[in-house]
Protein backbone atom coordinates (compact mmCIF):
# COMPACT_ATOMS: atom_id res chain seq x y z
CA UNK A 1 0.00 0.00 0.00
CA UNK A 2 1.23 3.13 -0.57
CA UNK A 3 1.64 5.70 2.08
CA UNK A 4 2.06 9.52 1.81
CA UNK A 5 3.24 12.22 3.99
CA UNK A 6 1.48 14.41 6.69
CA UNK A 7 2.63 17.42 8.28
CA UNK A 8 1.09 19.66 10.31
CA UNK A 9 1.83 23.75 10.55
CA UNK A 10 0.97 25.09 14.08
CA UNK A 11 1.82 28.30 16.23
CA UNK A 12 -0.39 31.13 17.55
CA UNK A 13 -2.47 33.76 15.71
CA UNK A 14 -0.33 35.84 12.96
CA UNK A 15 2.39 33.20 12.91
CA UNK A 16 2.56 32.70 9.08
CA UNK A 17 1.29 29.59 8.95
CA UNK A 18 -1.11 30.35 5.81
CA UNK A 19 1.55 32.06 4.28
CA UNK A 20 4.52 29.42 4.96
CA UNK A 21 1.97 26.46 4.14
CA UNK A 22 1.25 28.32 0.15
CA UNK A 23 4.79 28.72 0.35
CA UNK A 24 5.61 24.84 0.90
CA UNK A 25 3.38 23.37 -0.95
CA UNK A 26 4.63 25.56 -4.29
CA UNK A 27 8.21 23.81 -3.66
CA UNK A 28 6.64 20.51 -2.92
CA UNK A 29 4.67 20.71 -6.18
CA UNK A 30 7.76 21.70 -8.14
CA UNK A 31 9.63 18.77 -6.56
CA UNK A 32 7.27 16.55 -8.48
CA UNK A 33 5.29 15.88 -5.26
CA UNK A 34 1.38 15.38 -5.32
CA UNK A 35 0.23 17.86 -2.73
CA UNK A 36 -3.08 18.55 -0.64
CA UNK A 37 -3.62 21.47 1.30
CA UNK A 38 -5.68 21.61 4.16
CA UNK A 39 -6.64 23.06 7.56
CA UNK A 40 -8.47 23.15 10.84
CA UNK A 41 -10.86 23.25 11.77
CA UNK A 42 -12.48 22.79 8.87
CA UNK A 43 -10.70 20.94 5.68
CA UNK A 44 -14.28 19.14 5.04
CA UNK A 45 -17.80 20.40 4.16
CA UNK A 46 -19.15 19.21 7.30
CA UNK A 47 -16.02 19.72 9.48
CA UNK A 48 -16.25 23.24 8.23
CA UNK A 49 -19.55 24.02 9.07
CA UNK A 50 -18.22 23.06 12.58
CA UNK A 51 -15.70 25.44 11.63
CA UNK A 52 -18.19 28.57 11.77
CA UNK A 53 -19.66 27.37 15.34
CA UNK A 54 -16.09 27.77 16.43
CA UNK A 55 -13.93 30.72 14.77
CA UNK A 56 -17.31 33.32 14.77
CA UNK A 57 -18.90 34.67 18.10
CA UNK A 58 -17.96 35.98 21.19
CA UNK A 59 -14.56 35.07 23.25
CA UNK A 60 -16.23 32.70 26.11
CA UNK A 61 -19.16 31.36 23.48
CA UNK A 62 -17.61 28.00 24.59
CA UNK A 63 -16.50 26.14 27.06
CA UNK A 64 -12.87 24.94 26.85
CA UNK A 65 -14.54 21.06 26.82
CA UNK A 66 -17.73 21.93 24.79
CA UNK A 67 -14.78 23.46 22.25
CA UNK A 68 -12.57 20.58 22.73
CA UNK A 69 -15.42 18.10 21.86
CA UNK A 70 -16.50 20.40 18.71
CA UNK A 71 -13.07 20.62 17.36
CA UNK A 72 -12.77 16.57 17.60
CA UNK A 73 -16.13 15.74 16.41
CA UNK A 74 -14.81 18.40 13.62
CA UNK A 75 -11.16 16.60 13.17
CA UNK A 76 -12.78 12.98 12.80
CA UNK A 77 -15.00 14.22 9.97
CA UNK A 78 -11.55 15.85 8.28
CA UNK A 79 -9.61 12.73 9.13
CA UNK A 80 -12.20 10.44 8.04
CA UNK A 81 -12.96 12.16 4.45
CA UNK A 82 -9.72 14.30 3.46
CA UNK A 83 -6.40 13.43 5.49
CA UNK A 84 -6.83 9.43 5.65
CA UNK A 85 -7.85 8.88 1.65
CA UNK A 86 -5.38 11.28 0.70
CA UNK A 87 -2.42 9.36 2.43
CA UNK A 88 -3.70 5.87 1.17
CA UNK A 89 -3.13 7.47 -2.10
CA UNK A 90 0.39 8.44 -1.51
CA UNK A 91 -0.17 12.16 -1.55
CA UNK A 92 1.63 14.69 0.69
CA UNK A 93 -0.78 16.38 3.35
CA UNK A 94 -0.20 19.95 4.51
CA UNK A 95 -2.57 20.54 7.50
CA UNK A 96 -3.12 24.22 8.85
CA UNK A 97 -3.49 23.56 12.29
CA UNK A 98 -4.25 19.97 13.80
CA UNK A 99 -3.90 18.13 17.01
CA UNK A 100 -2.19 20.45 18.51
CA UNK A 101 -3.87 23.28 18.13
CA UNK A 102 -6.32 21.50 20.69
CA UNK A 103 -3.47 20.93 23.03
CA UNK A 104 -2.40 24.30 22.83
CA UNK A 105 -5.78 26.23 22.52
CA UNK A 106 -7.97 24.26 24.73
CA UNK A 107 -5.41 22.48 27.15
CA UNK A 108 -2.54 25.12 27.69
CA UNK A 109 -4.54 28.28 26.99
CA UNK A 110 -7.77 27.23 28.05
CA UNK A 111 -8.72 24.66 30.90
CA UNK A 112 -9.37 21.64 28.88
CA UNK A 113 -8.09 18.28 31.00
CA UNK A 114 -4.48 16.95 29.29
CA UNK A 115 -6.53 13.39 29.82
CA UNK A 116 -9.31 14.19 28.08
CA UNK A 117 -7.31 15.70 25.12
CA UNK A 118 -5.31 12.64 25.00
CA UNK A 119 -8.46 9.93 25.23
CA UNK A 120 -9.41 12.03 22.79
CA UNK A 121 -6.51 11.91 20.24
CA UNK A 122 -6.49 8.14 20.88
CA UNK A 123 -9.56 7.24 20.37
CA UNK A 124 -10.38 9.60 17.43
CA UNK A 125 -7.55 10.14 15.32
CA UNK A 126 -7.24 5.69 15.24
CA UNK A 127 -2.96 6.41 14.72
CA UNK A 128 -3.44 9.28 12.00
CA UNK A 129 -1.02 11.42 13.52
CA UNK A 130 1.85 13.85 11.52
CA UNK A 131 4.87 12.34 10.30
CA UNK A 132 6.05 16.34 10.74
CA UNK A 133 4.55 18.90 13.08
CA UNK A 134 6.17 22.44 12.18
CA UNK A 135 5.90 24.86 15.20
CA UNK A 136 5.77 28.57 14.34
CA UNK A 137 7.09 30.33 17.06
CA UNK A 138 7.26 33.94 18.20
CA UNK A 139 6.17 36.34 20.72
CA UNK A 140 2.41 36.71 21.32
CA UNK A 141 2.49 40.54 20.81
CA UNK A 142 4.05 40.04 17.44
CA UNK A 143 1.53 37.27 15.88
CA UNK A 144 -1.37 39.28 17.60
CA UNK A 145 -0.16 42.68 16.14
CA UNK A 146 0.30 40.50 12.34
CA UNK A 147 -3.23 39.15 13.22
CA UNK A 148 -4.70 42.94 13.72
CA UNK A 149 -3.07 43.97 10.76
CA UNK A 150 -4.10 41.26 8.42
CA UNK A 151 -7.49 41.70 10.24
CA UNK A 152 -10.25 38.93 9.44
CA UNK A 153 -12.53 36.66 11.69
CA UNK A 154 -11.32 37.18 15.43
CA UNK A 155 -13.11 35.17 18.13
CA UNK A 156 -9.27 33.32 18.94
CA UNK A 157 -6.99 36.73 18.53
CA UNK A 158 -9.64 38.15 20.97
CA UNK A 159 -8.90 36.16 24.01
CA UNK A 160 -6.23 38.78 25.40
CA UNK A 161 -2.33 38.66 25.34
CA UNK A 162 -2.32 36.13 28.89
CA UNK A 163 -3.95 33.18 27.07
CA UNK A 164 -1.67 33.88 23.53
CA UNK A 165 1.25 33.68 26.14
CA UNK A 166 -0.18 30.28 27.42
CA UNK A 167 -0.30 28.93 24.13
CA UNK A 168 3.09 29.81 23.00
CA UNK A 169 4.46 28.11 26.11
CA UNK A 170 1.81 25.34 25.27
CA UNK A 171 3.55 24.56 22.25
CA UNK A 172 6.80 24.92 23.31
CA UNK A 173 5.94 22.21 25.39
CA UNK A 174 5.13 19.57 22.78
CA UNK A 175 8.05 20.32 21.18
CA UNK A 176 10.34 19.37 24.54
CA UNK A 177 8.16 16.29 24.84
CA UNK A 178 7.88 15.15 20.78
CA UNK A 179 11.27 16.28 19.52
CA UNK A 180 10.97 13.83 17.14
CA UNK A 181 8.02 15.12 15.26
CA UNK A 182 8.37 18.61 16.44
CA UNK A 183 10.49 21.03 14.79
CA UNK A 184 10.62 24.63 16.12
CA UNK A 185 10.96 27.54 13.38
CA UNK A 186 11.75 31.02 14.97
CA UNK A 187 8.59 33.01 12.96
CA UNK A 188 9.87 36.48 14.45
CA UNK A 189 12.18 36.11 11.05
CA UNK A 190 11.86 37.63 8.02
CA UNK A 191 9.52 35.60 5.58
CA UNK A 192 12.30 34.06 3.51
CA UNK A 193 14.34 33.33 6.17
CA UNK A 194 11.16 31.60 7.83
CA UNK A 195 10.69 29.53 4.42
CA UNK A 196 14.21 28.58 4.52
CA UNK A 197 14.01 26.91 7.87
CA UNK A 198 10.91 25.03 6.79
CA UNK A 199 12.46 23.82 3.86
CA UNK A 200 15.57 22.75 5.60
CA UNK A 201 13.39 20.93 7.97
CA UNK A 202 11.15 19.22 5.06
CA UNK A 203 14.09 18.71 2.88
CA UNK A 204 15.63 15.92 6.10
CA UNK A 205 12.86 14.01 5.31
CA UNK A 206 11.43 14.43 1.37
CA UNK A 207 13.31 14.82 -1.82
CA UNK A 208 12.47 18.91 -2.42
CA UNK A 209 15.28 19.14 -5.44
N1 LIG B 1 7.82 36.44 8.80
C1 LIG B 1 6.92 37.41 8.66
N2 LIG B 1 7.28 38.70 8.81
C2 LIG B 1 6.37 39.68 8.68
N3 LIG B 1 5.06 39.50 8.39
C3 LIG B 1 4.64 38.23 8.25
C4 LIG B 1 5.54 37.12 8.38
N4 LIG B 1 4.84 35.98 8.18
C5 LIG B 1 3.57 36.35 7.95
N5 LIG B 1 3.45 37.70 7.98
C6 LIG B 1 2.21 38.47 7.78
O1 LIG B 1 1.45 38.35 8.98
C7 LIG B 1 0.07 38.15 8.67
C8 LIG B 1 -0.38 36.81 9.25
O2 LIG B 1 0.23 35.76 8.50
P1 LIG B 1 -0.58 34.40 8.25
O3 LIG B 1 -1.98 34.71 7.87
O4 LIG B 1 0.23 33.56 7.34
O5 LIG B 1 -0.52 33.79 9.72
P2 LIG B 1 -1.32 32.57 10.32
O6 LIG B 1 -0.36 31.87 11.21
O7 LIG B 1 -1.95 31.79 9.24
O8 LIG B 1 -2.42 33.32 11.20
P3 LIG B 1 -3.83 32.74 11.77
O9 LIG B 1 -3.52 31.81 12.89
O10 LIG B 1 -4.51 33.96 12.27
O11 LIG B 1 -4.51 32.08 10.61
C9 LIG B 1 -0.07 38.23 7.15
O12 LIG B 1 -0.44 39.54 6.81
C10 LIG B 1 1.33 37.91 6.67
O13 LIG B 1 1.61 38.52 5.43
MG1 LIG C 1 -3.94 31.30 8.90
Amino acid sequence: MTQGYFISFEGGEGAGKSTQIRRLAERLEAAGHDVVVTREPGGSPGAEAIRELLVNGAADRWSPVTETLLMYAARRDHVERVIRPALAQGQIVLCDRFADSTRAYQGAGGDAPASLIAALEDHVLGGTVPNLTLILDLPAETGLKRAEARGGAARFESKGLAFHQRLRAGYLEIARREPERCVVIDADAELDRVTAAIAEAVAQRLDLR
